[in-house]
Protein backbone atom coordinates (compact mmCIF):
# COMPACT_ATOMS: atom_id res chain seq x y z
CA UNK A 1 0.00 0.00 0.00
CA UNK A 2 1.28 3.47 -0.91
CA UNK A 3 0.76 5.52 1.95
CA UNK A 4 1.72 8.71 -0.02
CA UNK A 5 -1.37 8.64 -1.36
CA UNK A 6 -4.19 10.58 0.10
CA UNK A 7 -6.76 7.78 -0.42
CA UNK A 8 -4.59 5.84 1.92
CA UNK A 9 -4.03 8.80 4.47
CA UNK A 10 -0.97 10.69 3.20
CA UNK A 11 -1.25 14.33 2.97
CA UNK A 12 -3.06 15.84 -0.19
CA UNK A 13 -1.44 17.43 -3.14
CA UNK A 14 -3.58 19.74 -4.23
CA UNK A 15 -3.40 22.33 -1.01
CA UNK A 16 -4.98 25.93 -2.56
CA UNK A 17 -8.55 27.24 -2.36
CA UNK A 18 -9.80 25.92 -5.33
CA UNK A 19 -13.05 28.56 -4.77
CA UNK A 20 -11.98 31.61 -6.47
CA UNK A 21 -9.91 29.63 -9.39
CA UNK A 22 -12.85 27.63 -10.47
CA UNK A 23 -15.57 30.14 -9.78
CA UNK A 24 -17.55 30.77 -12.74
CA UNK A 25 -19.29 33.12 -14.25
CA UNK A 26 -16.69 36.26 -13.15
CA UNK A 27 -19.14 38.83 -13.06
CA UNK A 28 -17.71 42.43 -12.01
CA UNK A 29 -19.04 45.32 -11.26
CA UNK A 30 -19.35 46.59 -15.19
CA UNK A 31 -22.10 43.68 -15.46
CA UNK A 32 -23.44 45.31 -12.66
CA UNK A 33 -23.75 48.31 -14.28
CA UNK A 34 -24.89 47.68 -17.34
CA UNK A 35 -28.01 45.93 -15.60
CA UNK A 36 -28.65 48.71 -13.47
CA UNK A 37 -28.93 51.58 -15.82
CA UNK A 38 -31.40 49.50 -18.18
CA UNK A 39 -33.63 49.42 -14.87
CA UNK A 40 -32.95 53.34 -14.09
CA UNK A 41 -33.74 53.90 -17.76
CA UNK A 42 -37.47 51.11 -16.40
CA UNK A 43 -35.45 49.09 -19.57
CA UNK A 44 -36.84 45.53 -18.57
CA UNK A 45 -38.86 44.36 -21.15
CA UNK A 46 -38.71 46.33 -24.06
CA UNK A 47 -35.27 47.59 -25.53
CA UNK A 48 -32.70 48.09 -28.11
CA UNK A 49 -30.26 45.81 -25.63
CA UNK A 50 -30.60 42.44 -27.44
CA UNK A 51 -30.13 44.27 -31.09
CA UNK A 52 -26.75 45.83 -29.60
CA UNK A 53 -26.06 42.17 -28.76
CA UNK A 54 -27.00 41.11 -31.97
CA UNK A 55 -24.94 43.93 -33.94
CA UNK A 56 -21.72 43.35 -31.97
CA UNK A 57 -22.19 39.42 -31.64
CA UNK A 58 -22.60 38.98 -35.44
CA UNK A 59 -19.67 41.35 -36.17
CA UNK A 60 -17.50 38.87 -33.67
CA UNK A 61 -18.12 35.88 -35.77
CA UNK A 62 -18.46 37.18 -39.30
CA UNK A 63 -22.35 36.50 -39.43
CA UNK A 64 -24.38 37.91 -41.44
CA UNK A 65 -27.51 37.89 -39.33
CA UNK A 66 -27.94 37.34 -36.02
CA UNK A 67 -31.18 36.85 -33.69
CA UNK A 68 -31.52 37.38 -30.05
CA UNK A 69 -33.14 34.48 -28.74
CA UNK A 70 -34.50 33.71 -25.40
CA UNK A 71 -32.59 30.82 -24.71
CA UNK A 72 -30.68 28.59 -27.19
CA UNK A 73 -33.07 25.82 -27.38
CA UNK A 74 -35.53 28.44 -28.74
CA UNK A 75 -32.86 29.26 -31.47
CA UNK A 76 -32.71 25.65 -32.46
CA UNK A 77 -36.40 25.37 -32.46
CA UNK A 78 -36.35 28.54 -35.06
CA UNK A 79 -34.28 27.12 -37.38
CA UNK A 80 -35.89 23.71 -37.54
CA UNK A 81 -39.47 25.78 -38.03
CA UNK A 82 -37.93 27.73 -40.75
CA UNK A 83 -36.46 24.44 -42.49
CA UNK A 84 -40.04 23.52 -42.35
CA UNK A 85 -39.20 19.78 -40.23
CA UNK A 86 -42.50 18.09 -39.60
CA UNK A 87 -44.19 15.07 -38.84
CA UNK A 88 -42.45 12.42 -41.14
CA UNK A 89 -39.27 13.89 -41.19
CA UNK A 90 -36.01 12.97 -39.71
CA UNK A 91 -33.13 14.89 -38.59
CA UNK A 92 -29.69 13.76 -37.75
CA UNK A 93 -27.86 14.33 -33.84
CA UNK A 94 -25.54 12.25 -31.60
CA UNK A 95 -26.74 10.82 -28.68
CA UNK A 96 -23.48 12.20 -26.82
CA UNK A 97 -25.16 15.59 -25.85
CA UNK A 98 -26.61 17.81 -23.89
CA UNK A 99 -30.56 17.07 -24.75
CA UNK A 100 -31.65 20.06 -26.16
CA UNK A 101 -29.82 19.50 -29.34
CA UNK A 102 -32.55 16.60 -30.31
CA UNK A 103 -35.52 17.98 -28.19
CA UNK A 104 -36.57 20.73 -30.65
CA UNK A 105 -36.97 18.42 -33.26
CA UNK A 106 -39.58 16.03 -30.83
CA UNK A 107 -41.53 18.78 -30.49
CA UNK A 108 -42.08 19.81 -34.13
CA UNK A 109 -43.46 16.22 -34.75
CA UNK A 110 -40.40 14.51 -36.36
CA UNK A 111 -37.92 12.02 -35.62
CA UNK A 112 -34.48 12.22 -34.27
CA UNK A 113 -32.08 9.35 -35.84
CA UNK A 114 -28.95 9.45 -33.57
CA UNK A 115 -25.65 8.77 -34.91
CA UNK A 116 -22.37 7.62 -33.73
CA UNK A 117 -19.09 10.34 -32.53
CA UNK A 118 -15.58 10.13 -33.50
CA UNK A 119 -14.28 7.62 -30.24
CA UNK A 120 -11.10 10.05 -30.65
CA UNK A 121 -12.96 13.15 -30.10
CA UNK A 122 -16.59 12.60 -29.04
CA UNK A 123 -17.91 14.74 -31.87
CA UNK A 124 -20.33 13.24 -34.52
CA UNK A 125 -18.90 11.03 -37.19
CA UNK A 126 -19.38 12.29 -40.98
CA UNK A 127 -18.92 8.69 -41.91
CA UNK A 128 -21.99 7.46 -39.43
CA UNK A 129 -24.10 10.52 -40.16
CA UNK A 130 -23.89 9.56 -44.59
CA UNK A 131 -25.20 5.72 -43.40
CA UNK A 132 -27.67 6.98 -40.89
CA UNK A 133 -29.28 9.42 -43.88
CA UNK A 134 -33.01 8.30 -45.12
CA UNK A 135 -34.94 9.67 -47.82
CA UNK A 136 -36.81 11.21 -44.73
CA UNK A 137 -33.81 12.75 -43.37
CA UNK A 138 -34.72 16.71 -43.53
CA UNK A 139 -31.37 17.93 -41.27
CA UNK A 140 -27.94 17.20 -39.39
CA UNK A 141 -26.92 19.06 -35.94
CA UNK A 142 -23.87 18.73 -35.65
CA UNK A 143 -22.01 19.53 -32.12
CA UNK A 144 -19.20 21.02 -31.18
CA UNK A 145 -19.19 19.32 -27.85
CA UNK A 146 -16.98 20.93 -24.99
CA UNK A 147 -15.71 23.79 -27.18
CA UNK A 148 -14.29 20.97 -29.84
CA UNK A 149 -15.08 22.05 -33.75
CA UNK A 150 -16.76 19.11 -35.86
CA UNK A 151 -15.19 18.20 -39.12
CA UNK A 152 -17.04 20.38 -40.80
CA UNK A 153 -16.14 20.11 -44.34
CA UNK A 154 -16.88 16.49 -44.28
CA UNK A 155 -20.27 17.20 -42.57
CA UNK A 156 -20.65 19.80 -45.11
CA UNK A 157 -19.73 17.89 -47.84
CA UNK A 158 -22.29 14.74 -47.02
CA UNK A 159 -24.86 17.30 -46.37
CA UNK A 160 -24.78 18.92 -49.48
CA UNK A 161 -24.84 15.87 -51.63
CA UNK A 162 -27.68 15.20 -50.25
CA UNK A 163 -29.42 18.21 -49.90
CA UNK A 164 -29.61 18.11 -46.10
CA UNK A 165 -29.57 21.45 -44.11
CA UNK A 166 -26.78 21.82 -41.60
CA UNK A 167 -27.74 23.41 -38.24
CA UNK A 168 -24.37 23.84 -36.34
CA UNK A 169 -24.72 23.49 -32.42
CA UNK A 170 -22.14 25.97 -31.27
CA UNK A 171 -23.35 26.35 -27.63
CA UNK A 172 -20.02 25.22 -25.99
CA UNK A 173 -18.25 26.82 -28.93
CA UNK A 174 -17.84 30.65 -28.33
CA UNK A 175 -14.73 32.01 -29.83
CA UNK A 176 -14.11 28.32 -31.67
CA UNK A 177 -12.89 28.59 -35.60
CA UNK A 178 -13.19 26.16 -38.17
CA UNK A 179 -10.22 26.72 -41.03
CA UNK A 180 -10.19 30.61 -39.84
CA UNK A 181 -14.57 30.67 -39.47
CA UNK A 182 -16.28 31.12 -36.39
CA UNK A 183 -18.90 28.34 -35.52
CA UNK A 184 -22.19 28.53 -36.35
CA UNK A 185 -21.02 30.54 -39.32
CA UNK A 186 -20.44 27.31 -41.78
CA UNK A 187 -23.48 25.60 -41.36
CA UNK A 188 -27.23 26.77 -42.86
CA UNK A 189 -27.65 28.09 -39.51
CA UNK A 190 -25.64 27.98 -36.25
CA UNK A 191 -27.19 28.56 -32.55
CA UNK A 192 -25.48 29.82 -29.51
CA UNK A 193 -26.49 29.62 -25.88
CA UNK A 194 -25.66 32.56 -23.04
CA UNK A 195 -26.66 30.38 -19.84
CA UNK A 196 -24.49 31.34 -17.15
CA UNK A 197 -22.36 27.99 -17.49
CA UNK A 198 -21.37 28.95 -21.00
CA UNK A 199 -17.67 30.28 -22.01
CA UNK A 200 -20.09 33.77 -22.38
CA UNK A 201 -22.56 33.82 -19.67
CA UNK A 202 -25.43 36.34 -20.03
CA UNK A 203 -27.15 34.14 -17.32
CA UNK A 204 -29.93 33.04 -20.02
CA UNK A 205 -30.10 33.75 -23.63
CA UNK A 206 -29.37 32.33 -27.15
CA UNK A 207 -28.55 33.45 -31.05
CA UNK A 208 -29.19 32.31 -34.25
CA UNK A 209 -27.10 32.77 -36.73
CA UNK A 210 -27.50 32.83 -40.29
CA UNK A 211 -26.57 34.21 -43.58
CA UNK A 212 -30.00 33.59 -45.17
CA UNK A 213 -32.21 36.97 -45.45
CA UNK A 214 -35.47 34.78 -45.84
CA UNK A 215 -34.52 32.45 -42.97
CA UNK A 216 -33.67 34.91 -40.84
CA UNK A 217 -37.07 37.11 -41.51
CA UNK A 218 -38.90 33.94 -40.72
CA UNK A 219 -36.98 33.32 -37.91
CA UNK A 220 -37.65 36.88 -36.61
CA UNK A 221 -41.49 36.51 -37.02
CA UNK A 222 -41.52 32.90 -35.71
CA UNK A 223 -41.15 34.70 -32.52
CA UNK A 224 -40.48 38.25 -32.61
CA UNK A 225 -44.10 39.73 -33.37
CA UNK A 226 -42.89 43.49 -32.37
CA UNK A 227 -39.92 43.22 -35.05
CA UNK A 228 -42.07 42.11 -37.69
CA UNK A 229 -43.71 45.17 -38.01
CA UNK A 230 -40.69 46.17 -39.92
CA UNK A 231 -39.95 43.41 -42.41
CA UNK A 232 -41.52 43.46 -45.65
CA UNK A 233 -44.90 42.67 -45.98
CA UNK A 234 -44.92 39.04 -46.66
CA UNK A 235 -43.73 38.91 -43.01
CA UNK A 236 -45.24 42.24 -41.60
CA UNK A 237 -48.75 40.94 -41.81
CA UNK A 238 -48.05 38.36 -38.61
CA UNK A 239 -47.41 41.70 -36.31
CA UNK A 240 -50.25 41.36 -34.58
CA UNK A 241 -50.07 37.67 -33.64
CA UNK A 242 -46.54 36.36 -35.03
CA UNK A 243 -45.90 32.80 -36.10
CA UNK A 244 -46.80 31.19 -32.42
CA UNK A 245 -43.75 32.22 -29.52
CA UNK A 246 -42.47 35.09 -27.81
CA UNK A 247 -38.95 34.08 -28.05
CA UNK A 248 -37.31 37.30 -27.71
CA UNK A 249 -34.23 37.74 -25.04
CA UNK A 250 -34.40 40.21 -21.30
CA UNK A 251 -32.48 42.87 -22.26
CA UNK A 252 -31.00 42.47 -18.93
CA UNK A 253 -29.56 39.21 -20.13
CA UNK A 254 -28.71 40.89 -23.22
CA UNK A 255 -26.71 43.96 -21.03
CA UNK A 256 -24.84 40.93 -19.41
CA UNK A 257 -23.78 39.23 -22.62
CA UNK A 258 -22.86 42.22 -24.37
CA UNK A 259 -20.03 43.03 -20.90
CA UNK A 260 -18.74 39.37 -21.07
CA UNK A 261 -18.28 39.62 -24.86
CA UNK A 262 -15.39 42.21 -24.45
CA UNK A 263 -13.15 39.88 -22.41
CA UNK A 264 -14.58 36.21 -23.83
CA UNK A 265 -11.54 35.51 -25.95
CA UNK A 266 -9.02 36.64 -22.73
CA UNK A 267 -11.22 34.35 -20.61
CA UNK A 268 -10.85 31.75 -23.41
CA UNK A 269 -6.85 32.16 -23.31
CA UNK A 270 -6.65 31.26 -19.60
CA UNK A 271 -8.53 28.48 -19.95
CA UNK A 272 -6.70 26.88 -23.04
CA UNK A 273 -3.45 27.49 -21.34
CA UNK A 274 -4.14 25.78 -18.11
CA UNK A 275 -5.78 23.05 -19.50
CA UNK A 276 -3.26 22.53 -22.84
CA UNK A 277 -0.73 22.23 -19.47
CA UNK A 278 -2.61 19.84 -17.70
CA UNK A 279 -2.83 18.00 -21.26
CA UNK A 280 0.33 18.11 -21.96
CA UNK A 281 0.97 16.28 -18.44
CA UNK A 282 -1.53 13.73 -18.98
CA UNK A 283 -0.53 12.33 -22.21
CA UNK A 284 2.89 11.20 -20.28
CA UNK A 285 0.75 8.71 -18.27
CA UNK A 286 -1.04 5.66 -18.47
CA UNK A 287 -4.27 5.12 -19.75
CA UNK A 288 -4.79 9.26 -20.83
CA UNK A 289 -5.84 9.48 -24.23
CA UNK A 290 -5.60 12.99 -25.00
CA UNK A 291 -6.99 14.65 -28.32
CA UNK A 292 -5.19 17.41 -30.13
CA UNK A 293 -7.20 19.15 -32.85
CA UNK A 294 -5.46 19.64 -36.22
CA UNK A 295 -3.81 23.16 -36.91
CA UNK A 296 -7.16 24.26 -38.74
CA UNK A 297 -9.36 24.03 -35.83
CA UNK A 298 -8.78 26.61 -33.38
CA UNK A 299 -10.52 24.66 -29.91
CA UNK A 300 -12.14 26.64 -26.60
CA UNK A 301 -12.97 24.61 -23.37
CA UNK A 302 -16.63 24.73 -22.13
CA UNK A 303 -15.47 21.41 -20.53
CA UNK A 304 -12.26 19.77 -20.05
CA UNK A 305 -13.49 16.68 -20.44
CA UNK A 306 -10.41 13.67 -21.31
CA UNK A 307 -11.10 9.97 -22.35
CA UNK A 308 -9.21 7.80 -19.56
CA UNK A 309 -8.91 4.03 -20.23
CA UNK A 310 -8.65 2.40 -16.73
CA UNK A 311 -9.18 -1.18 -18.95
CA UNK A 312 -5.58 -0.14 -20.51
CA UNK A 313 -4.14 0.35 -16.68
CA UNK A 314 -4.67 -1.64 -13.39
CA UNK A 315 -6.72 1.66 -11.80
CA UNK A 316 -10.41 1.51 -13.02
CA UNK A 317 -12.15 4.99 -13.95
CA UNK A 318 -14.29 4.77 -10.51
CA UNK A 319 -11.13 4.20 -8.52
CA UNK A 320 -9.15 6.90 -10.05
CA UNK A 321 -11.96 9.10 -9.45
CA UNK A 322 -11.61 8.01 -5.41
CA UNK A 323 -7.82 8.78 -5.38
CA UNK A 324 -7.79 12.08 -7.43
CA UNK A 325 -10.55 13.16 -5.24
CA UNK A 326 -8.81 12.65 -2.13
CA UNK A 327 -6.09 14.45 -3.41
CA UNK A 328 -8.57 17.41 -3.42
CA UNK A 329 -9.27 17.42 -7.15
CA UNK A 330 -12.65 18.21 -8.66
CA UNK A 331 -13.05 14.91 -10.77
CA UNK A 332 -16.20 13.82 -11.82
CA UNK A 333 -17.68 11.09 -14.49
CA UNK A 334 -18.82 12.94 -17.60
CA UNK A 335 -22.34 14.22 -17.15
CA UNK A 336 -24.53 13.69 -20.29
CA UNK A 337 -26.51 10.63 -20.11
CA UNK A 338 -26.61 9.26 -24.05
CA UNK A 339 -30.11 10.39 -24.94
CA UNK A 340 -30.91 7.54 -27.09
CA UNK A 341 -30.83 5.64 -23.72
CA UNK A 342 -33.27 8.07 -22.14
CA UNK A 343 -36.49 6.71 -21.38
CA UNK A 344 -38.24 9.37 -23.18
CA UNK A 345 -36.66 8.22 -26.64
CA UNK A 346 -36.47 4.41 -25.76
CA UNK A 347 -40.78 4.75 -24.98
CA UNK A 348 -40.85 5.82 -28.62
CA UNK A 349 -38.58 3.29 -30.33
CA UNK A 350 -34.95 4.20 -29.60
CA UNK A 351 -32.99 0.93 -28.85
CA UNK A 352 -30.53 1.56 -26.17
CA UNK A 353 -28.10 -1.14 -27.29
CA UNK A 354 -27.29 0.67 -30.58
CA UNK A 355 -24.72 3.30 -30.66
CA UNK A 356 -22.27 0.76 -29.91
CA UNK A 357 -19.00 3.32 -30.52
CA UNK A 358 -20.62 6.23 -28.35
CA UNK A 359 -22.09 3.04 -25.78
CA UNK A 360 -18.17 2.17 -25.08
CA UNK A 361 -16.35 5.47 -25.04
CA UNK A 362 -18.78 7.28 -22.95
CA UNK A 363 -17.31 4.66 -20.17
CA UNK A 364 -14.19 6.56 -20.03
CA UNK A 365 -15.19 10.37 -20.10
CA UNK A 366 -14.04 11.90 -17.16
CA UNK A 367 -14.41 16.08 -16.50
CA UNK A 368 -11.99 18.22 -14.95
CA UNK A 369 -11.97 21.85 -14.14
CA UNK A 370 -11.47 24.67 -16.66
CA UNK A 371 -9.41 26.59 -14.48
CA UNK A 372 -11.11 29.42 -15.49
CA UNK A 373 -9.56 31.98 -12.63
CA UNK A 374 -6.57 30.72 -12.33
CA UNK A 375 -2.72 31.88 -13.02
CA UNK A 376 -1.26 28.80 -13.26
CA UNK A 377 -0.32 27.37 -9.76
CA UNK A 378 -3.58 25.22 -9.04
CA UNK A 379 -3.20 23.70 -12.33
CA UNK A 380 0.20 22.79 -11.06
CA UNK A 381 -0.84 21.08 -7.96
CA UNK A 382 -3.36 19.25 -9.98
CA UNK A 383 -0.64 17.94 -12.41
CA UNK A 384 1.12 17.11 -9.22
CA UNK A 385 -1.69 14.80 -7.78
CA UNK A 386 -2.04 12.98 -11.03
CA UNK A 387 1.25 11.88 -11.37
CA UNK A 388 1.17 10.78 -8.01
CA UNK A 389 -1.68 8.57 -8.39
CA UNK A 390 -0.26 7.47 -11.83
CA UNK A 391 2.76 6.35 -9.81
CA UNK A 392 0.75 3.51 -8.68
CA UNK A 393 -0.44 1.92 -11.51
C1 LIG B 1 -25.05 21.32 -26.53
C2 LIG B 1 -26.14 22.26 -26.11
N1 LIG B 1 -27.11 22.53 -26.99
C3 LIG B 1 -28.12 23.36 -26.68
C4 LIG B 1 -28.21 23.96 -25.44
C5 LIG B 1 -29.41 24.81 -25.14
O1 LIG B 1 -29.14 26.08 -24.71
P1 LIG B 1 -30.08 26.80 -23.64
O2 LIG B 1 -29.81 26.21 -22.30
O3 LIG B 1 -29.66 28.24 -23.74
O4 LIG B 1 -31.48 26.61 -24.08
C6 LIG B 1 -27.22 23.72 -24.50
C7 LIG B 1 -27.30 24.36 -23.18
O5 LIG B 1 -26.80 23.97 -22.19
C8 LIG B 1 -26.17 22.82 -24.83
O6 LIG B 1 -25.22 22.51 -23.94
Amino acid sequence: MNENLAVNGGAKAITLDQEEALRWPRLTEEDEQAVLELMRKNEISVSQEPMKLEKEFAQFLGAKYALAEVNGTAALYAALFVLGIKQGDEVICPSYTYWASAMPVVTLGAKVVFCEVDPKNLNMDPEDFRKKITPRTKAVIPVHLWGLPCEMDEIIAVAREKKIAVIEDACHAHGAEYKGKKMGTLGDFGFYSFQASKNLPGGEGGMLITANEDYYYQAVTLGHYRRAADLPERYSKYQHTCLGFKHRMSPLHAAITRVQLETLEEKNRIRNANIEKLLKALEELPGFEIYWPPSYIKRVYYENDIVYRGDKTEVPIDRLIEMLKAEGAVVRRDRYSLLHQQPYFVERGSNPEDLPVTREISEHVIALPTFPGDDGRLVEQYIEAFRKVAGTF
